[in-house]
């Protein structure tokens, strides 16, 4: 089954963005070490950046049907869009919401997330090595 891995805004920088925060790895580090471990679990992965709102509506509206499960990153789009949230919720398989920081503990207007209205699971704080953790629940959701 193919697992779509959806990430946005920003995100493209990971690794010169903020690293204190978000770390030293780039988003392609990210990218192998998920295709690695979607081949040894028998997942297809797809694994995507967009600085667009709208891009990511599409990619949503488009997985229904055709991917098992979305893991999704939706970074500052995850405190303000309810577009993301509604494509979210004409997609019938398993959702998990990801976060490199622990948002928690950051400033308070990343404490509320409007995709968690729809995540089956919540990640937050495990820093990029939280991509993999997330596939490997994807993989025990899927059974
Ligand atoms: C983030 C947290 C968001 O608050 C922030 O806007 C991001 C990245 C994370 O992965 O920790 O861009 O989603």
């Amino acid at each position: 089954s193919l697992i779509r891995i959806l990430n946005g805004p920003n995100l493209n920088l990971l690794g010169q963005r903020e690293p204190e925060i978000y770390g030293r790895a780039t988003l392609a580090d990210v990218e192998r070490a998920c295709r690695a471990l979607g081949t040894d679990l028998g997942l297809d992965v797809s694994f995507d950046q967009t600085n667009h709102e709208g891009q990511i509506v599409d990619w949503v509206q488009e997985s229904r049907g055709v991917a098992a499960g979305i893991i999704i990153n939706p970074a500052a789009l995850t405190h303000t869009s309810v577009a993301v949230l509604d494509a979210l919720n004409m997609f019938d398989g398993p959702v998990i919401e990801l976060h490199i920081s622990q948002v928690h503990k950051r400033e308070s207007f990343r404490q509320h997330s409007y995709v968690s209205q729809r995540a089956d699971a919540v990640m937050a704080g495990f820093g990029v090595q939280g991509y993999e953790l997330a596939l490997r629940h994807m993989a025990h959701l899927l059974g």
